[in-house]
């Protein structure tokens, strides 16, 4: 992270990729200003409160600057782009879930779609040469990805075709697919972000996530597949697989991972690219492979139930190809492999529990 001192807004700065964004900035020497307003606990109930997290930011940063604000408030950024000057934005506010869409769906677009409109105009109007760093999704795909042909394997399912073994990249079709209400709110979010990066020449990135993981994750059913996979292990929890016989593939990335991709695009940003970016093949697991890793990591079975009807729109197989990102950042690598990634998540977990006190 070799730039010289910056002002960073990090919007989302209390959910999983945020918190991850000002710890590493901060730590980096540039002043940092983050947006939540715990709107995740609003789509998620308690166990998606993420002001343990806030807390956590306060203690371990030095020029973080915490801000109770909603992007979908307009007349409130307006405020804060004026009094402050920003050189870098990474938005990662959002309603995220795939299936919760589906009971909010009005919630769903004024977050996804209008508060990342709110936020690239503020920057076109306050600070047009900030470079603006969007968090997409993979569900911008919709179901287009199964189309892909597929081998099934014991574990798992995998791509049956030699060319596609590094897995999707960034040249599949977003459109005539299923996508839930979240991939579509979040599709037109990633093609207003291209326009602001393309039409208007601003320095802005998109990154389509795959799952995006590591330990600051509140993770509950709805979102954040291994974060919760973890919790519900440790604490005994009956969990549900849905479909696919538990053989669809995910490729999972680390938050650290993610935020370093961000700063090696910052230092060097070329308006309107889209990146695939998620754990690639070597992070690749299956949920059924997932619960075996776990249960051994955690020293406990999962009691889980297999239930026939898959989610809506899911991908039976994904693994993203990072070879774009590489190529136009080739000091990028992935740091964090899966083993590496699920024993600090159920350490992380095991200490939250015993600090609670259960
Ligand atoms: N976690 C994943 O697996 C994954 C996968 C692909 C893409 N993404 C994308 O990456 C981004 C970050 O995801 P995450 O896992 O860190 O999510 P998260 O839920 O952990 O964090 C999002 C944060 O945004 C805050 N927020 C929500 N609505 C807000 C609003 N209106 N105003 C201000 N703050 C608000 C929430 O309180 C939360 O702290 C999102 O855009 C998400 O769609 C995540």
């Amino acid at each position: 992270m070799a730039m010289k001192q910056k002002t960073v807004l990090v919007t989302g700065s209390s959910g999983l990729i945020g918190s991850e964004a000002v710890e590493q900035f901060d730590r980096h020497g540039h002043r940092v200003l983050g947006i939540d307003n715990n709107m995740r606990r609003e789509f998620f109930g308690p166990a998606g409160d993420t002001l343990w997290n806030l807390e956590r930011l306060k203690r371990i940063t030095k020029r973080f600057t915490h801000v109770d604000l909603d992007i979908r408030d307009r007349t409130g950024l307006e405020d804060l782009f004026r009094s402050t000057h920003f050189d870098v934005i990474i938005h990662c506010a959002a309603q995220p879930s795939h299936d919760k869409a589906r009971d909010i769906p009005l919630a769903d677009f004024e977050v996804n779609a209008l508060g990342t409109v709110n936020l690239l105009e503020a920057t076109r109007q306050h600070c047009p040469e900030a470079v603006f760093l969007f968090m997409s999704t993979n569900k911008v795909y919709g179901d287009a990805p199964n189309e892909i042909p597929l081998a099934e394997l014991e574990t798992r399912y995998d791509y049956s075709r030699k060319e596609d073994f590094a897995g999707v990249n960034e040249t599949c079709r977003i459109d005539r697919s299923l996508h839930s209400l979240f991939g579509a709110s979040k599709a037109a979010a990633d093609l207003v972000a291209q326009e602001y990066g393309r039409y208007f020449r601003m320095n802005v990135g998109i990154f389509r996530g795959g799952c995006l993981t590591g330990p600051s994750h509140s993770g509950v059913e709805l979102h954040g597949f291994l974060s919760y996979l973890v919790k519900a292990t440790l604490n005994g929890w009956n969990y549900s697989v849905f479909g696919y016989k538990g053989k669809q593939v995910r490729d999972n990335i680390h938050s650290g991972d993610i935020v370093s991709a961000m700063a090696e695009f910052a230092a060097n940003p070329r308006p309107g690219e889209v990146y695939n970016m998620g754990g690639g093949r070597e992070n690749s697991i299956s949920v059924l492979e997932a619960i075996e890793r776990i249960e051994q990591m955690a020293g406990k079975k999962l009691p889980w139930r297999y239930v026939e009807e898959a989610r809506k729109g899911d991908h039976i197989c994904y693994i993203s190809d990072l070879s774009k990102f590489k190529s136009h950042y080739p000091n990028w690598e992935i740091t964090r492999g899966l083993d590496s990634i699920l024993e600090e998540m159920v350490g992380s977990k095991k200490s939250r529990q015993a600090a609670a006190g259960h």
